[in-house]
């Protein structure tokens, strides 16, 4: 065995030539030898085929499709047909899944809109309703009002505006009770004008609630609303 190591460790002319001449010896040491020689063969093959150059481009025949042009075209056009079809169908569920996660949901809703039932505001008469949060001015008005609201020159008017454009029944006044100066809720029936006035900084309203007087800019608010029937108030 240490005659193997010797021979295995040798160079390659050298070990061949030794080898040779110790292979006549005993029949261990030939097969020993023959065994060297082989790997020694496989060292000198291994080393005349890295020697190889490597720019020789390789066939890729086996990867080539055995199919017409025509049908692997239409392969293609299915497949890209498929996946956008796919994604649209993808991203159309995930908009409409973020949306509905958006939207207020049933009982926000309802918050949303209130009904007033009329017949139990008296003429002359104001309520307040509380809707999204704020208070709601619901006023009963007289024919005497109705005739004051209408009987003011809009153009001597901070936020001209005309009564008729702020209500849709004339004895019914609709107002969002949030003073325009910044935002104090006004006391009605009060004021130099007979409608509302704001105790923060002086606003005084009329009885359509527009500003006549103090620092507020503009008109109270007219919320949406409706009459679905003559006795019922819906707000929003
Ligand atoms: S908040 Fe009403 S007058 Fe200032």
């Amino acid at each position: 065995m240490a005659a193997l190591r010797t021979i295995s460790s040798l160079p390659a002319t050298a070990s061949r030539s030794l080898l040779r001449s110790q292979s006549t010896a005993t029949p261990l040491a030939r097969s020993a030898a023959a065994a060297c020689l082989q790997v020694q063969q496989r060292r000198d093959d291994s080393s005349l085929a890295s020697s190889k150059p490597t720019t020789a481009i390789p066939s890729w025949g086996y990867y080539k499709s055995k199919k017409t042009e025509g049908s692997n075209k239409v392969f293609g056009y299915f497949m890209v047909g498929s996946m956008g079809a796919l994604s649209a169908a993808a991203a159309k569920a995930t908009v409409q899944d973020f949306l509905v996660n958006m939207s207020a949901s049933a009982d926000v809703l309802a918050m949303a809109k209130v009904e007033v039932a009329l017949s139990s505001i008296p003429e002359g008469k104001n309520v307040i309703i509380k809707w999204r949060g704020k208070p709601v001015f619901i006023r009963h008005r007289t024919s005497d009002e109705i005739d004051e609201a209408n009987n003011v020159t809009i153009s001597s008017l901070r936020d001209p505006q005309a009564d008729e454009d702020r209500v849709k029944k004339p004895e019914w006044l609709v107002m969002v009770g949030v003073c325009t100066h910044l935002g104090c809720v006004p006391i009605g029936e009060a004021g130099d004008y007979g409608g509302w006035f704001c105790p923060c900084h002086g606003s005084h309203y009329d009885i359509s609630g527009r500003i006549r007087k103090g620092p507020a800019p503009l008109n109270l608010e007219i919320p949406e609303y409706d009459f679905p029937t003559d006795d019922t108030l819906i707000i929003g």
